[in-house]
């Protein structure tokens, strides 16, 4: 299955797909990585990887549906049938959404409906919270909001502090992500409603 990757940042779960793909382990071939900020460390990676990757500014469109329609367009063009938001800091739009049904997937710095949106784990950490983590999601018209393929938990330590609760979360981040983009791949995820069932591989 063709794989896209999106991006606006340092892109470590990015590397972590690559990783995977490079030991065989994802069923799925990173065609794009598309980043909408330019000389960002995501885009050194796809290089240093041989994978192509594009930049796509958010600046010079008319809204957010026009930005989508011309993300479509590339995507479409390296013939791309899943993708993975990894740090993309876009609100996305149905345009988006109707192109790639279900098969749109995001990961989270915290275990939702715990702590949605931006600065996860400094929410975590103003909350209180003992346990955090990270979710994979199917990414629908909200924010955060979408069915679950799977979550891992992560301690909140006495002294922890955003960097060092956010470096314990990526350590799953990475695991989680390739492995869920596999079951996809795979074909081993179904939904039902709110329900999403990994069936292990045969
Ligand atoms: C990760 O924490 C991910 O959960 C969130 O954005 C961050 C991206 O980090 N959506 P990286 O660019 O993959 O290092």
């Amino acid at each position: 299955m063709n794989l896209a990757v999106l991006v606006s940042g340092s892109g470590t779960n990015l590397q972590a797909i690559l990783d995977a793909e490079a030991r065989g382990e994802l069923s799925a071939k990173v065609k794009l990585v598309v980043s909408n900020v330019a000389g960002v460390k995501s885009l050194e990676r796809a290089a240093q990887a041989g994978v192509p990757a594009e930049v796509l500014p958010h600046k010079g469109f008319a809204s957010r549906e026009a930005y989508d329609d011309a993300l479509v367009e590339r995507l479409r063009a390296a013939g791309v049938e899943l993708v993975a938001l990894a740090g993309f800091m876009r609100i996305i739009t149905p345009r988006l959404l109707g192109a790639f049904p279900g098969r749109i997937l995001n990961i989270h710095p915290s275990l939702l409906p715990a702590f949605p949106g931006l600065h996860a784990q400094r929410q975590a950490l103003e909350h209180g919270a003992k346990v955090t983590g990270c979710t994979v999601h199917f990414v629908d018209e909200g924010c955060d909001t979408g069915a679950i393929l799977a979550q891992a938990a992560v301690p909140v330590l006495d002294g922890d502090n955003e960097a060092s609760l956010t470096a314990r979360i990526l350590v799953e981040e990475h695991r989680l992500y390739p492995a869920m983009l596999r079951a996809v791949a795979e074909g081993r995820v179904s939904v039902h409603g709110r329900r999403v069932v990994i069936s292990s591989p045969v």
